[in-house]
C-alpha cells in the first residue's frame, strides 16, 4: 500500500513529526539536569507525540539514560498501578532477556512472589502481585527506579502518561503523598508526569495543599501555529510528488483551529482528493466530509447532555462571556448558581475548557458540527 503522508490516532513518527524545537529543548534539559517536570494540555494536541521523540532521541545518542514510559489510562487501582510501575521500569532498564529476568528477580521478586516470564516474548512478563504485602511496604516499588539507577550507576527518567487518572483511585491524595515522599528523594531518576484534564492535573500539581505542589518544572503545551503546520503540510505533498501553497495549507491548520489531532485528518483528506494541486475547494469539501464522518460521534455525545448544558453551548456559540439575568433568562440556563453546575459537568467531559481569559470548546469540530448541523 502507498504510504500515506499523515497520520493520526497514534503518536507521530520522526517524519510526521513538526516543530516542538523550544518545547523538545527544554524537555531535554529537564530531563538531563534531573528535573521533574509535569506536562499538560487538552487531549490530542501532541503531549505523548512530544515526549515520545524526545525520549527516542535522547535515548538513541546516549545509553547513559534510560526512559520508562508508562500510560495509566486503563489503570483502574493503586494495586494495578504498582504492578504496571514495577514491569515497565524491569522493562525499560534491561536490554536483553537474561537481563531482564535478573532484574525482575532481584529487585522485585520479594513483591512479587509469582514472577512468570514467557522466553519467546519478551511483553509477556507477568507479575502475581501479593497486594497484601505491597500495601504494607509499597516503599521498594516506589523506590525501584532509583534503586537499580544506583546499582546499575545509570539515570532513569519515568515518564508516567494519563497520570490525572490516578485521582480515580480509592484514596488518591494517601497514594500521593507516598509516591511525593519517596520521589523527591531520588537523584538518579526524575519524573516527567503528563495528561490531559487540565482542572485534574492542575489541582493535583498547583494546588497548595496537594502532596504534588511544586513538585517541579510545571508546562503547559501551547498549539502549534499555523505557520510552521503550514510549511509542514506543503513539504509533506511535495515529498508526494503533489502540490500546496503555503497559503492553502496554512488554511487547512486554521480551518481545525491548529488542534493537531485534526491538522494532520484534514491534511490527509485534503492529500487524498488532490491529484496534482490541492484547491480551496478541496479543502472545504474534506472540512465538510469530516464534519459529517463525526456526526454520529457528535450525536451520541449530545445526547448525553442535559437540556440546560445544551443551551449553555449556544450562548457559547452565540459568544456570550457574561451570564448575567437577562442571558440566563434568554437561554433558559435557571439561576445563576446552575451555571457552576453545567461549568463543572461540561468540563468534566471535557467538551469546554476553562483558561483564565475565555472558556473555549476542546473540539473544534464539535463546535463547528453544532453550529452547523446542530443549532
Ligand atoms: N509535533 C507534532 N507534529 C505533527 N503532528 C502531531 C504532533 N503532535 C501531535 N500530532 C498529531 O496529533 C495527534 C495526537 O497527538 P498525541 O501526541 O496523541 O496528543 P496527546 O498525547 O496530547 O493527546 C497525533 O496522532 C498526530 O497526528
Ligand atoms: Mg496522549
Amino acid at each position: 500500500m502507498e504510504q500515506m503522508p499523515f497520520t493520526f490516532g497514534k503518536t507521530t513518527d520522526k517524519v510526521n513529526f513538526t516543530d516542538r524545537e523550544v518545547e523538545s529543548k527544554h524537555l531535554e534539559q529537564n530531563f538531563r539536569s534531573a528535573v521533574n517536570t509535569m506536562l499538560i494540555s487538552p487531549r490530542r494536541w501532541g503531549k505523548s507525540s512530544l515526549v515520545e521523540r524526545v525520549t527516542e532521541t535522547i535515548a538513541a545518542r546516549d545509553s547513559n539514560i534510560k526512559f520508562c514510559l508508562l500510560d495509566v489510562f486503563n489503570v483502574q487501582s493503586e494495586a494495578e498501578f504498582y504492578e504496571n510501575y514495577a514491569r515497565a521500569i524491569v522493562k525499560a532498564t534491561s536490554t536483553k532477556w537474561e537481563e531482564w529476568t535478573e532484574n525482575a528477580r532481584e529487585f522485585v521478586s520479594r513483591l512479587f512472589p509469582k514472577i512468570s516470564f514467557s522466553p519467546d516474548n519478551m511483553a509477556d512478563i507477568t507479575f502475581g502481585i501479593d497486594f497484601a504485602e505491597v500495601q504494607k511496604q509499597p516503599d521498594d516499588i516506589i523506590d525501584l527506579a532509583e534503586t537499580i539507577a544506583v546499582k546499575r550507576g545509570i539515570k532513569i527518567v519515568v515518564c508516567i502518561d494519563e497520570f490525572q487518572n490516578i485521582a480515580n483511585f480509592e484514596s488518591p491524595l494517601a497514594f500521593q503523598q507516598k509516591l511525593r515522599a519517596h520521589w523527591q528523594r531520588h537523584h538518579h531518576v526524575c519524573y516527567c508526569l503528563y495528561g490531559s484534564k487540565r482542572h485534574i492535573l492542575a489541582d493535583i500539581f498547583a494546588n497548595p495543599s496537594m502532596p504534588f505542589y511544586k513538585f517541579g518544572d510545571i508546562i503547559l503545551l501551547e498549539k502549534i501555529s499555523s505557520n510552521v503546520w503550514g510549511k509542514f503540510i506543503r513539504r509533506r505533498f511535495k515529498d508526494t510528488g503533489k502540490h500546496i501553497t503555503l497559503k492553502m495549507a496554512e488554511l487547512i491548520a486554521q480551518k481545525v483551529d491548529n488542534h493537531s489531532y485534526y491538522v494532520q485528518q484534514l491534511a490527509q483528506q485534503v492529500w487524498l482528493r488532490t491529484k496534482t494541486n490541492a484547491t480551496q475547494k478541496i479543502i472545504d469539501d474534506a472540512f465538510e466530509s469530516l464534519k459529517n464522518q463525526l456526526s454520529l460521534l457528535f450525536t451520541g455525545l449530545t445526547e448525553t447532555l442535559t437540556a440546560t448544558q445544551i443551551n449553555f453551548l449556544k450562548a457559547l456559540l452565540d459568544g456570550v462571556t457574561t451570564f448575567g439575568q437577562e442571558n440566563l433568562l434568554k437561554y433558559k440556563l435557571g439561576t445563576s448558581a446552575n451555571i457552576l453546575r453545567i461549568k463543572d459537568a461540561l468540563l468534566s467531559k471535557e467538551i469546554i475548557d476553562i483558561t483564565p481569559n475565555a472558556i473555549c470548546f476542546q473540539d473544534p469540530m464539535y463546535r463547528y458540527w453544532l453550529k452547523k448541523d446542530c443549532f
